[in-house]
C-alpha cells in the first residue's frame, strides 16, 4: 500500500491488545483463509460457539447456490447468547443497559435476561409455538424486543421482525408471506415524547385479510395507553409470563436450521424474505462483533439501530450477546429531548463503542452547528475508544466531523459495509489493523472474498468501477428467499456472473491501496436514512391509488442528511393539477404510500405532468428523472423523447 494515499494511520493505542493487532495480523487471516476457507471458518466456529453436537464438515458446496455450513452440528443461539455466559460464572455482568425514551435506565444482568427470554419461550410452548414456526416481532426498541427474539430462537420458532414504522398493510404482507402463528407486539412506543400506536396497527393488519393463521397476539404493555382487545386471541406479555418458570430446555437445532427471516426491499415487486441460518450466521455474528468493533470485557457497546433492520438483529440481538458482552439498548430518537442526545448517553453510560449510521451524524451536525449546548464538545466523550457507521455511504466531511468532534481525533472510525442478505460486515477496516481513508469501507473482513467485476464477471483493474460481487461463501449469507427458491437464484446469482454474490451496489477499488469505495446501488434500489426502499414497490403503492393515479415513476435524489430522498412524478387520472390543488393531492398521495408501505416510504417530491417522458418504444426515461429531480439541466440526448413537452411540467415543485 502507498504511504501517501492512506491519510489516518492505526493509533497506537488501538493497535495494542486488539484482537487483531496490525496488517500482518490481518493478511495472516486473509492468508488462512485463502488456504481453506472451510478450515478458516471451522475455526472460527469452534472458537467462538458452543456446539450441542459438534459439525464434522465446514462448507457443502453441492447445491451450489444453496450453501450450507456446519450442516451436522446442533446448537442454539439463544444458548450461546445467554446460558453459556451463566454457565461460565458470568451471570452478573450486566447485558443490557436499557434507556428508555424518557431517560429512564434500567439494567439487565446476563442472569435476568437468561430467565426472561426462559418465560417468554415457556409461555410460547405453552401457546402451541413449536420448532419452525414463524413468529412475527412488531414491537419497538426494548429489551422485551430483545427477548422476544431470544425466546424464539430457544424453542426453534423462527422470528421475522418488522419494523415498527411498517404500515398495517406492509405487517400484513410480510405476516401472510412467512404464515406466522404468533405476533409480539405492544400496546404502543414512546419515541421522542410521543405515544405511537402498535398494537391498533396489528388490529388494522388482521382486518386486511390473509393474517388466518394467526393463533394469539402477544402484548407487552409499555405504556398502558388505550388499545382495542380481542380476548379469543390477545394476550398480556406479563400475564403469560408470570405463570411460567425461570428455566427452558433449549431445542437443539442443526446449524442450517432458520433461525429469522427479515424481509427486504429489491428492485422489482414485494418486499423479500430473507432467510438466515443459526449456526452459520452466529459465527458471522460473533466473529465480525469481536474484530470489528475489537470488543473487549470491559467495553460498553452501543449501536443506535433499530431491532427491525438487519443491524439490529447482528449488532444487538445476537453479536454482542453471544460474546458476552455489556451494551446499551436506547428506545428513544436522537433529537429528543435535544440533539445531544447521544452524546448525553455516551458520557452517561460511558459507552466505548459507538455504531450509527450517517443520516444520524449529518443531522447531529447541523444540530451542534446551530446550537453549542448540543455540540459534542460540550460532553464529556473520553470513554469513546472506536466509532463505527453502517448503512449508506459515509461522506468525507461527515467523516471528519464525526472522528474530530465525537471521536476527539483519536478513535477509528469502522466504516462497515454489508447487507440484510449478507448476515454480518463484509467490507470494513479492523480498528487496531487498517488504515483509514474517509470515504472508503477499506479492505474485505478477512474470509469474505470481495471483488469488483464487470457484467461478464471479470475482474477489473483497481481504480475502474464495476459491480461488487463476493466470490466466495461465507458462513452468514442468506440462505433462501423465503418461499421463492426462483428469486434467490435469479437476484444474487445471475448465470453470467460466474457464481458469484451480486450485492447490488457499484464499488471502485483505488488504484494504489486497492480499498473499496461503494458508489451506490447498480439497481432501482434507494437508500432513504439508511433504509432500503425499492423504487418499484413506491411505484406499487402509488398506483394502487386507483381513484387518482394512472401512472407512476420513483427515483432518488441525493440528499445532504438523508443520504437520498423519494421523488415521485405521477400521472393522474383527471387533468394535471397546479398550485394549491397540486399540493392537496400531493399530501393524500403521501398520506396514501404512508397507509401503503410505511411513513418512512413517503416521497417528499411529488410532481404532476400530462404524462411521464418515455421512449417511442413506451419505456420511461428514469436517467431524465433523476435529472429532473436534481434541477439539473438537461443534458441527455431528448430527441426520442415522444412527449417532450411533459419535461417542462415537471421540473415544477409543488
Ligand atoms: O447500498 C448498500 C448500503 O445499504 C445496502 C444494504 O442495505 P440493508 O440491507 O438495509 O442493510 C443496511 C445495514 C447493513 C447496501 O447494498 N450500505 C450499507 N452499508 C454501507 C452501504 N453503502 C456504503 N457504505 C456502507 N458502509
Amino acid at each position: 500500500m502507498s504511504e501517501e494515499a492512506i491519510n489516518y494511520p492505526v493509533p497506537d493505542a488501538a493497535m495494542k491488545g486488539a484482537h487483531v493487532s496490525g496488517m500482518p495480523a490481518y493478511l495472516k487471516l486473509v492468508a488462512e483463509a485463502d488456504v481453506d476457507l472451510g478450515a478458516y471458518w471451522a475455526r472460527l466456529a469452534r472458537e467462538f460457539v458452543s456446539w450441542k453436537t459438534p459439525f464434522t464438515q465446514s462448507l457443502d458446496e453441492s447445491g451450489a447456490p444453496f450453501f450450507k455450513w456446519f450442516e451436522d452440528g446442533t446448537l442454539n443461539a439463544s444458548y450461546n447468547c445467554l446460558d453459556r455466559h451463566v454457565e461460565r460464572g458470568r451471570g452478573d455482568k450486566v447485558a443490557i443497559l436499557f434507556e428508555a425514551d424518557d431517560g429512564q435506565v434500567s439494567r439487565v444482568t446476563y442472569s435476568d435476561l437468561l430467565a426472561r427470554t426462559c418465560r417468554l419461550a415457556n409461555a410460547l410452548k405453552a401457546r402451541g409455538v413449536k420448532k419452525g414456526d414463524r413468529v412475527v416481532i412488531y414491537m419497538s426498541m426494548s429489551v422485551e424486543g430483545v427477548v422476544a427474539m431470544q425466546a424464539c430462537a430457544r424453542i426453534g420458532a423462527t422470528h421475522s421482525v418488522v419494523f415498527g414504522g411498517f404500515s398495517a398493510q406492509s405487517l400484513r404482507d410480510r405476516i401472510a408471506g412467512a404464515g406466522a402463528v404468533m405476533v409480539i407486539t405492544a400496546d404502543e412506543q414512546l419515541r421522542g415524547g410521543k405515544q405511537l400506536p402498535l398494537k391498533a396497527i396489528v388490529e388494522e393488519a388482521m382486518t386486511l385479510g390473509g393474517c388466518e393463521s394467526i393463533k394469539d397476539v402477544i402484548v407487552y404493555r409499555r405504556t398502558g395507553g388505550q388499545i382495542a382487545w380481542d380476548a379469543s386471541r390477545d394476550r398480556w406479555m406479563h400475564e403469560e409470563t408470570e405463570k411460567q418458570g425461570d428455566t427452558c430446555e433449549p431445542e437443539w437445532v442443526g446449524a442450517e436450521h432458520p433461525l429469522f427471516l427479515l424481509y427486504t426491499s429489491g428492485s422489482t415487486g414485494k418486499p423479500k424474505g430473507v432467510q438466515h441460518s443459526t449456526g452459520g450466521y452466529l459465527v458471522q455474528a460473533a466473529v465480525s462483533t469481536t474484530w470489528t468493533f475489537d470488543l473487549r470485557d470491559e467495553d460498553v457497546f452501543w449501536c443506535t439501530a433499530d431491532i427491525g433492520w438487519v443491524t439490529g438483529h447482528t449488532y444487538i440481538t445476537y453479536g454482542p450477546l453471544a460474546i458476552g458482552a455489556t451494551q446499551v439498548v436506547f428506545e428513544g430518537v436522537p433529537t429528543y429531548p435535544d440533539a445531544g442526545r447521544f452524546w448525553k448517553m455516551i458520557q452517561d453510560h460511558k459507552v466505548s463503542v459507538f455504531y450509527t449510521a450517517p443520516t444520524a451524524i449529518r443531522s447531529l451536525i447541523k444540530a451542534a452547528e446551530a446550537s453549542e449546548a448540543v455540540h459534542p464538545r460540550s460532553y464529556d466523550l473520553t470513554s469513546l475508544r472506536i466509532l463505527g457507521s453502517v448503512g449508506e455511504p459515509i461522506n468525507p466531511a461527515a467523516w471528519e466531523w464525526y472522528h474530530q468532534h465525537v471521536g476527539g481525533g483519536r478513535c477509528p472510525i469502522v466504516d462497515t459495509f454489508w447487507q440484510t442478505e449478507t448476515g454480518g460486515h463484509m467490507i470494513t477496516p479492523l480498528p487496531g489493523a487498517t488504515p483509514l481513508v474517509p470515504g472508503s469501507c477499506t479492505l474485505p473482513f478477512p474470509g469474505i472474498a470481495a471483488a469488483v467485476v464487470d457484467e461478464t464477471g471479470n475482474d477489473v483493474p483497481h481504480g475502474q468501477g464495476g459491480l461488487l460481487v463476493v466470490k466466495k461463501p461465507w458462513p452468514g449469507m442468506i440462505r433462501n428467499i423465503w418461499g421463492d427458491p426462483e428469486r434467490f437464484k435469479v437476484s444474487y446469482f445471475p448465470p453470467e456472473l460466474k457464481g458469484y454474490y451480486l450485492a447490488g451496489d457499484g464499488s471502485i477499488r483505488d488504484a494504489k491501496t486497492g480499498y473499496f469505495t461503494i458508489t451506490g446501488r447498480i439497481d432501482d434500489v434507494l437508500n432513504v436514512s439508511g433504509h432500503r426502499m425499492g423504487t418499484m414497490e413506491i411505484e406499487s403503492a402509488l398506483v394502487s391509488c386507483t381513484a387518482l393515479v394512472a401512472e407512476a415513476a420513483v427515483v432518488g435524489r441525493p440528499d445532504e442528511t438523508t443520504g437520498e430522498t423519494i421523488c415521485a412524478f405521477i400521472v393522474l387520472k383527471g387533468p394535471r393539477p397546479t398550485g394549491d390543488e397540486a399540493r392537496k393531492i400531493a399530501t393524500e398521495l403521501r398520506n396514501w404510500v404512508a397507509k401503503e408501505i410505511g411513513p418512512i416510504a413517503k416521497p417528499k417530491d411529488i410532481r404532476f405532468g400530462d404524462n411521464l417522458p418515455k421512449t417511442r418504444s413506451g419505456k420511461i426515461m428514469r436517467r431524465l428523472l433523476r435529472s429532473i429531480a436534481k434541477d439539473e439541466a438537461i443534458t441527455q440526448d431528448t430527441s426520442t423523447l415522444e412527449n417532450p413537452a411533459v419535461l417542462e411540467q415537471l421540473m415544477e415543485r409543488n
